[in-house]
């Protein structure tokens, strides 16, 4: 007997061990692009507490504003900053040039903000030299990419931190059929080192993919519906792929120019890096309105979470940042340009999108009109469940620190202070804040399997007294 009891004593935190860092499957959330060229947008602070509410779980951001990293740290959301196109000829003069870059900008700012990715310019290829009305330099996209690349790994973050580049749907030469597109052939040899660098170093390919622009451009050929995302009937490809949204299309044309560079086998991952609709646009612009805009980001929200692939590639999910957070009133260009948002400067819906995530804190219910509690900071810190964790893996969670992990669960328990509100991720951040506080507070001690959130915002709530220091 005792044998038998020792061994279950060695085994359990094997099993705990096994449990924190096999693989997680990947999460069906959507990200959102976050572009400031406004003058009444809400402080980032304020954003980045609207957006822990949501279901949105990644942000694209179009530079590296210091407030904004300083504001998404200890959120669970994961950022992806830039370089501004006009920055990239001096990142790729020297790795010491790209180390300055990131050093300066980025390192400052993590672990705490979790920062996923770098793009490096956007839309760099088909964009002007804003200096001389000319082409940017080609070359130089790739040399700053390897550069920032290289920096990364001497600082041992590749792995965490991806280094991409996001394209507009102009470097295709054609988009249709999606079958037979490649690159516009003066982007052929460019577009052979940036796939390659993608895949060497498991980065996805970025692309900006606009169904609403195509549909202004050509509205007497293109179906609504087909670029509203919801064509029942479909187009035929004459490989045999039916496509019903033309955002389908766009990315499956940008799979089969990729494949078209001939790297074989090799795998890059694409991601629609932004995606929106108009609410509202110049007296041209019909399908401009809040109905179509709603229904467009509502679709693509769906088709976001459905974890679905394309026709071509139907098991590969394909990630997407929505365009755009807000509206945004200083940006050049035709009215749509400013009217892509999903929010008003001051914070109200310009139509309403459900963007409600049913485990987060606050039910998703906050908006921006709303009070915030003021967040208390000190020297105390908490461990939680991260709003977006899958809660089959926050039940293990739970499960382990209530059994094993030797947690005291009394409070969680049904006529507990903690018991309400029951859902596994309340009940799993109480038991995890315990055993976080119990084990010394080490960040290890809030890993569980990547479900854990390091937060110095006391959770307490009522008479629901979550330990601290
Ligand atoms: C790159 O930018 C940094 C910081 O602004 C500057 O110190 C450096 O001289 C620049 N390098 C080149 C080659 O332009
Ligand atoms: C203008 O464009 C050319 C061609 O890409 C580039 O080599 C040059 O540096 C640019 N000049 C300025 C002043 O930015
Ligand atoms: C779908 O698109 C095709 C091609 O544009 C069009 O012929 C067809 O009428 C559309 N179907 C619906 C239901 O909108």
């Amino acid at each position: 007997m005792a044998t038998t009891h020792q061994t279950h004593l060695l085994l359990s935190p094997l099993l705990f061990l096994l449990l924190l860092f096999s693989p997680l499957r990947g999460v069906s959330a959507i990200g959102i692009n976050y572009g400031t060229l406004g003058n009444n947008l809400p402080p980032p602070k304020r954003v980045a507490q609207l957006l822990q509410s949501t279901l949105i779980d990644k942000v694209k951001i179009y530079d590296t504003n210091p407030d904004i990293l300083q504001a998404f740290s200890n959120t669970g959301i994961d950022l992806i900053v830039a370089v501004e196109n006009s920055r990239v000829s001096n990142l790729s003069s020297s790795p010491s040039a790209a180390d300055q870059w990131f050093s300066s900008r980025v390192l400052p700012f993590i672990p705490a903000t979790s920062v996923v990715a770098i793009a490096v310019g956007n839309e760099y290829l088909t964009a002007d030299d804003e200096d001389n009305n000319s082409h940017l330099d080609l070359k130089s996209l790739i040399q700053a990419m390897q550069n920032l690349h290289a920096v990364l790994v001497a600082r041992g973050l590749d792995r965490k931190i991806k280094v991409t580049t996001p394209h507009s749907m102009a470097v295709l030469a054609s988009s249709f059929p999606p079958s037979s597109s490649t690159f516009a052939l003066n982007f052929i040899p460019i577009m052979t080192s940036i796939v390659g660098f993608l895949s060497d170093t498991a980065a996805p390919f970025m692309v900006n993919a606009y169904p609403y622009f195509a549909f202004r451009n050509n509205p007497n050929s293109v179906n609504l519906q087909y670029a509203l995302l919801g064509n029942s009937t479909g187009v035929r490809d004459p490989k045999g792929y039916v496509y019903t949204n033309m955002l389908d299309a766009q990315i499956d044309a940008v799979r089969s120019a990729i494949n078209a560079l001939g790297f074989g086998n090799k795998m890059v991952e694409i991601t629609v890096s932004e995606s929106g609709w108009p609410s509202k646009g110049d007296a041209g612009e019909t399908a401009a309105t809040p109905e179509n805009a709603k229904t467009y980001n509502t679709r693509l929200i769906e088709r976001a979470q459905s974890n679905k692939g394309t026709p071509m590639r139907p098991k590969d999910k394909v990630d997407i940042f929505v365009f755009a957070l807000f509206n945004e009133n200083k940006k050049k260009g035709g009215a749509s340009e400013r009217n892509f948002g999903i929010f008003n400067g001051d914070g109200s819906k310009v139509y309403d999108v459900d963007l409600s995530c049913e485990f987060c804190s606050g039910g998703g219910k906050l908006e921006f009109g709303e009070k915030v509690a003021g967040v208390a900071r000190g020297p105390s810190v908490w461990c939680v469940a991260k709003p977006h964790a899958e809660e089959k893996v926050v039940q293990q969670v739970l499960d382990f620190c209530c059994g094993p992990g030797g947690v005291d669960c009394r409070e969680i328990y049904e006529s507990g202070d903690c018991f309400g509100p029951d859902k596994v991720h309340a009940h799993a951040s109480y038991a995890m804040n315990a055993y976080y506080q119990m084990h010394g507070r080490n960040y290890w001690n809030c890993d569980f399997k990547g479900t854990g959130l390091v937060t110095f915002s006391d959770p307490s709530y009522g008479t629901c007294r979550y330990s601290g220091q």
